[in-house]
């Protein structure tokens, strides 16, 4: 088969209702995700997490086209305690008027607000100390990731998203990174590992056990 050319580039207004539409298929189930933003709805995605974070400087969303299409996106932030408090300082009305429509239009999502209001100041664990950067999301479709992927586009996308990820982190002196991963998503540890990022601890994390990787690029670990 012959490869589709790739092109990964940053998020433009013009992607986020197929970025939001793929994060909530994704992430969307409550039984899998626990309290995640994603299960608040496709709708709520693109108007708050995705476009009010559109001018916050902490926040990066990457996203790779093949054949026209985008076909998978990476969100991840320098400032990892500024993701949700952007939208409080800088967007509190919008913030509010999208939350109180996604109560009207489902009101069984006010458990996942209220989880997800404690993350307003970003997490407070002793190991995440000194660790501004933060992989918040990825994910790729299907047919586009291991071998398969690589087949169709001629490299794995999720190492070209980390790649592009560690160098802006790089460029902006952000010293380590973390993720947060269900232990049983033998993928999503698997890329973590093999990236160097070591098992700092585990916590509860929106309802779930989760399990925190942490890379710092001073301790000498490869990148
Ligand atoms: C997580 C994700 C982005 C990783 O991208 P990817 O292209 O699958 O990553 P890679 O192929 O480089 O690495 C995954 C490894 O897990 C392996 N793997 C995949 N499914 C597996 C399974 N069910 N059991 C064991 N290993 C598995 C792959 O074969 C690969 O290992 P290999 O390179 O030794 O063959 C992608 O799988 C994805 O989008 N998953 C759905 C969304 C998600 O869970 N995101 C993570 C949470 S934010």
């Amino acid at each position: 088969m012959s490869a589709s050319p790739l092109e990964i580039r940053a998020l433009r207004p013009e992607d986020i209702p197929e970025v939001a539409r793929q994060h909530f298929a994704a992430f969307g189930d409550p039984t899998r995700n626990g309290h995640s933003v994603a299960t608040l709805g496709p709708t709520f995605l693109s108007d708050v997490f995705y476009r009010l974070n559109l001018d916050n400087p902490g926040f990066h969303c990457d996203v790779a086209w093949a054949g026209e299409r985008i076909v998978a996106f990476t969100v991840f932030s320098t400032d990892k305690d500024n993701v949700f408090s952007h939208l409080i300082r800088k967007h509190p009305a919008g913030l509010v008027l999208s939350s109180l429509k996604q109560l009207l239009r489902r009101p069984s999502s006010l458990r996942a607000f209220l989880a997800n209001a404690m993350y307003l100041r970003g997490e407070r664990l002793a190991f995440l100390d000194g660790v501004p950067g933060w992989w918040v999301v990825c994910a790729i479709l299907p047919d586009f990731r291991s071998a398969s992927g690589e087949e169709r586009v001629g490299r794995r996308i999720v190492v070209d998203f980390l790649d592009r990820m560690e160098e802006l982190m790089t460029e902006l002196a952000c010293p380590a990174w973390y993720g947060v991963v269900d232990p049983s998503n033998t993928p999503i540890n698997k890329v973590l590992q093999r990236r160097g990022a070591a098992e700092a601890g585990r916590a509860r994390a929106q309802g779930l056990d989760m399990v925190y990787y942490v890379k710092r690029f001073d301790s000498g670990e490869s990148r």
